[in-house]
């Protein structure tokens, strides 16, 4: 199969809108409401250290991979991925690594959808001032009412669910680009504006600063090395073909290097605002920095319940933490509907409804697990906690390192030189290095770590 040009999906219109849209892709839940709650559960600062250092040295190189092999192969995930693999000369089951990827997608996307729904939920109880002078306690019991009720849930994740499949069919070049463009930096501007906030709790605030940036390595278990990597690949987006999706709308000339760096650093400075933005008001109201899930839903109403104006932009903050999981939700389903519409001749809306309403059910069983079916474990974990383990640190680590291992061992030098087009240097022999050995090593140690191999 002789690989395509161009993709039949179009391109984007600048190297601007694959950033953003990309970086869409990257900030979402797993930044505002994610980070903070593993971060809280791990112990803090040794925690946030082992992400950082996942990042810079499993992230973007895999990142450059994606975007390298999607650019490349022109096609879904698993399309680019058989077709280099035989001008390559390898084996065509590369392909099970797309498919891999095009699952993870399903499975994502259908626990994601409902805390996004939350997160909707949330936008005119804030607007209509539910939240006043509210105690933490007081906000503990309107977040419970809302998960410990199927129904409500059940509403908000399938408004989530319409509003994603409505932008997947018009296609992501269309409004894809203009939202994002407006929305990340007033994202941006509001995180600050709590962060300064934050920052007026005082003795909180550097209680705060200590428990993210001081690491206590003791806190450090196996199981928190594997989270934190698996994070990384989260927030990131990477190891299920969705920057690969996106690579692959990409126009030739772009530096891949500094695209995917950019979209690095400001993922992870999103969540280090979100970080500095709740742990100061965790600690100012003597609440549980360990508190799982719910930790955003219950801190942040606080502090919009207590500031001037707060129910004004406490509405705002919500609605922009909806567009920003809308853009990644988006790029949850891209893969599997671009290989449904490329490889079984699905019309995009045929294929983003099959898709959608698949995800649709699959939530059900993350909505049962807050309320009715809390008691239904497996592995000790929820339905919603299996999911969230399965995909973020078993299947999109796996995914990453299979990613490193074509890009790094199965494409020729000159092919991913040439894609690169780092020129000879000394940039592309770094990023060589790194995903031929580093990357590899690094998550293969983290997976020996957890089965008791090593004894970190
Ligand atoms: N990166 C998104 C977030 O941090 O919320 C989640 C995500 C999107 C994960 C797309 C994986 C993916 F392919």
């Amino acid at each position: 199969m002789a690989r395509p040009t161009k993709s039949i999906h179009g391109e984007w219109t600048s190297r601007w809108a694959f950033i953003l849209a990309a970086t869409g892709s990257a900030v979402g839940l797993g930044n505002i409401w994610k980070f903070p709650y593993i971060t809280g559960e791990n112990g803090g600062g040794a925690f946030v250290l082992v992400y950082l250092a996942c990042i810079a040295v499993i992230g973007i190189p895999v990142m450059m991979a994606e975007v390298l092999i999607g650019r490349r192969g022109r096609q879904n995930p698993i399309n680019s991925l058989k077709s280099l693999a035989e001008e390559e000369g390898r084996p065509k089951a590369w392909r099970w690594l797309g498919a891999m990827g095009v699952l993870a997608g399903f499975l994502i996307l259908s626990y994601y959808s409902v805390i996004a729904g939350q997160a909707l939920a949330y936008i005119p109880r804030l607007f209509f001032g539910v939240f006043e002078g509210v105690t933490p306690d007081g906000a503990a019991s309107i977040h419970s009412a809302l998960v410990n009720d199927p129904e409500r849930l059940l509403a908000w994740h399938t408004i989530f669910m319409l509003i994603t499949m409505f932008v997947v069919t018009r296609g992501v070049q269309h409004g894809l680009e203009k939202s994002v463009r407006f929305m990340m930096p007033t994202l941006f501007i509001i995180l600050v504006m709590l962060v300064g906030y934050a920052a007026n709790t005082g003795e909180a605030f550097d209680r705060a600063l200590h428990f993210l940036f001081d690491p206590d390595f003791s806190k450090l278990s196996a199981n928190a090395i594997l989270t934190a990597m698996g994070h990384a690949f989260f927030t990131l987006s990477l190891g299920m073909g969705a920057i690969m999706v996106y690579g692959s709308y990409l126009p030739k000339k772009t530096s891949i290097f500094k695209v995917s760096v950019t979209i690095s650093l400001m993922d992870t400075g999103v969540a280090l605002l979100a970080g500095l933005a709740i742990f100061p008001l965790v600690f100012a109201n003597g609440m549980e920095a360990g508190a799982g899930p719910s930790l955003i839903f219950e801190t942040l109403p606080i502090a919009f319940g207590h500031m001037a104006g707060g129910a004004f932009f406490g509405g705002i903050f919500f609605l922009l933490l909806v567009f920003a999981a809308w853009s990644s939700g988006i790029s949850l389903v891209e893969p599997i509907v671009a290989w449904m519409t490329e490889n079984h001749g699905l019309s995009r809306r045929n294929a983003t409804m099959l898709s959608g309403g698949i995800i649709w059910l699959l939530g059900l069983l993350t909505v049962f697990s807050f309320n009715i079916g809390q008691e239904w474990t497996l592995f000790g974990m929820t339905a919603f906690g299996l999911l969230d383990y399965l995909t973020a640190n078993i299947m999109l680590p796996l995914g990453g390192l299979l990613i490193a291992l074509f890009a790094g061992w199965m494409m020729n030098k000159t092919s991913s030189a040439e894609e690169l087009a780092l020129g000879n240097g000394v940039l592309y022999h770094i990023w060589l290095i790194l995903i031929r050995f580093i990357s590899p090593l690094a998550i293969l140690l983290v997976f020996a770590n957890l089965i008791g191999l090593l004894n970190i």
